[in-house]
């Protein structure tokens, strides 16, 4: 179990444990829950993932097309809930495929799910630090989800 404690990064820190985190959810089918204000690090962080996943295509905020899969041996989904105004609008995200384990799933602006998030799953929040200039990651293994690699 891993948390609690908010570890400082700068940006080249953030890719390289999300390059760590891509192989592991990919391969472990994790979904992710990602949190933090506006320009936080989470697509940055999915990004890192996609490539750690073997992905090397775009990868952008999926706003308006709310999910995005990004294929590779392993495939990732990517959705952001920003748009989200309430938890019952999640169903016509297909939310409970998002939330199967099928595969890894990393979904931005998680906290707007509320209940619906999935019991086994990782939590990871950005926050600024340093006046923006990196940022502190915070991160828990929640029910069975596989342990997380450390924080560089
Ligand atoms: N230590 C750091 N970790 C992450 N990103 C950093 C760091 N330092 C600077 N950045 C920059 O912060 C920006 C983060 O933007 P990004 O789109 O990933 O944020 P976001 O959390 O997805 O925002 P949004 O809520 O709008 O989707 C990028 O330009 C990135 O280069
Ligand atoms: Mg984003």
């Amino acid at each position: 179990m891993t948390g609690e404690t908010a570890v400082r990064v700068a940006l080249d820190g953030l890719v390289e444990w999300g390059r760590r985190l891509g192989q592991v959810a990919a391969r472990e089918r994790v979904f992710v829950a990602l949190s933090g204000p506006l320009g936080a690090g989470k697509t940055t962080l999915v990004k890192a993932a996609c490539e750690g996943a073997g992905f090397t295509g775009d990868v952008t905020s999926p706003t308006f097309t709310l999910v995005q899969r990004y294929p590779a041996e392993e495939p990732i989904y990517h959705a952001d809930l920003y748009r989200i105004d309430r938890p019952e609008e999640l169903r016509e995200l297909g939310w409970d495929d998002l939330t199967g384990g099928q595969a890894a799933v990393f979904v931005e602006w998680a906290d707007k799910a509320g209940e619906e998030l999935p019991a086994d799953r990782w939590d990871i929040r950005l926050e600024y630090a340093d006046g923006g200039e990196t940022r502190t990651v915070e991160a828990s293994v929640l029910g069975s989800a596989p342990a997380i690699p450390a924080i560089p």
